[in-house]
């Protein structure tokens, strides 16, 4: 069976790290790019903490290129008081010596979509969606090109995580998630309401670091100061690995549940920007735009992420 070719956009974080650990880890999927993305930290640490996160893969092969500096229409808004300054503390991993590639990773979205064939790529955003909206602006003729859209933003039931209404990566760049969002392309959506079920308990963190491998204790390090917000914030007994719920979607998609409905984003809201409106109820008649996921295995996710950074 030919390897699934993805595209992860994504701005790492120490959830956004543990998902590229995984996809590299998974030769059902093959990575035929990274793109980096400003969030959690700014756009040179996400592209630094990329390439830190390949060469503990022992992947340096892998491209990965730097996109957006800020949002589509609005300032930036990081995330430091959750993943630290540098975007992965937690362990202190050896700077990359592996490169950037040559060239924005939005021309590189446009290159990769239009070279390969239709329905051959699946993009998989992990972090606020400005190159992906950027991409689809710039070139609308790779929309249909693109094979599915798995990613990991916004919220319904779980309400936001960074107001009161919205999650981090829709909030940070709304704009451009209300692109993605009314593209067309097939998208399945891992919001909070999933992510909040998939939380690393102390024995699935020491499970990571069981595995006495490299890659075992920075996940597991990265988990240690990861949770520390979430707990302090929500009282939970561990934090939601957000990020990792889009590659374990590919490798096993019946460990999630969800429904197919309507997600409208809202852009103008005094307290609700960037709000992924989602019509669970299918109240509005509106079409269907999305997957939008609720309900997750979450042993069966451990399970899996454990058994296959053990590989790393
Ligand atoms: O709200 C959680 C999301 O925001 C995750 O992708 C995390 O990495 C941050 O980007
Ligand atoms: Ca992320």
């Amino acid at each position: 069976m030919r390897a699934r070719k993805i595209i992860i956009d994504t701005d790492p974080g120490q959830d956004d790290a543990v998902a590229i650990l995984l996809a590299l880890a998974s030769p059902e999927l093959d990575v035929v790019g990274i793109t980096t993305v400003a969030g959690n930290v700014p756009l040179p640490l996400t592209s630094k903490n990329a390439r830190v996160v390949c060469e503990l893969a022992g992947r340096e092969d892998v491209r990965i290129f730097a996109g957006c500096d800020r949002p589509m229409a609005r300032k930036l808004v990081t995330a430091e008081y959750v993943h630290g300054k540098s975007g992965l503390d937690g362990i202190t991993l050896p700077d990359p010596t592996m490169p950037l590639a040559e060239g924005h990773a939005v021309d590189f979205l446009i290159e990769c979509l239009r070279e390969e064939a239709p329905g051959a790529v699946t993009l998989c955003p992990i972090g606020p969606l400005t190159n992906i909206a950027t991409a689809f602006r710039r070139a609308p003729d790779i929309v249909p090109r693109v094979a599915e859209i798995v990613l990991m933003g916004g919220a319904y039931f779980e309400v936001g995580n960074v107001t009161p209404a919205a999650e981090f990566n829709i909030y940070v760049d709304p704009e451009a998630a209300e692109i993605v969002f009314g593209s067309g392309v097939p998208i399945v959506v891992m919001p909070l309401d999933v992510t909040h079920k998939a939380l690393t308990t102390r024995a699935r963190v020491e499970a990571f670091r069981a595995l006495g491998t490299r890659v075992g204790h920075a996940v597991a390090s990265w988990t240690d100061f990861f949770e520390r917000f979430d707990m302090a914030k929500y009282g939970s007994e561990g934090a939601p690995l957000h990020d990792p719920c889009v590659i374990a979607y590919l490798l096993q998609p019946d460990l999630f549940t969800g429904r197919h409905v309507n997600v409208e984003v809202e852009t103008k809201g005094d307290f609700t920007l960037g709000m992924t409106v989602a019509d669970w109820w299918r109240v509005t008649g509106r079409a269907a735009n999305a997957m939008f996921m609720g309900g997750i295995d979450a042993e069966g996710f451990y399970a899996l992420l454990t058994g296959r950074l053990a590989r790393l």
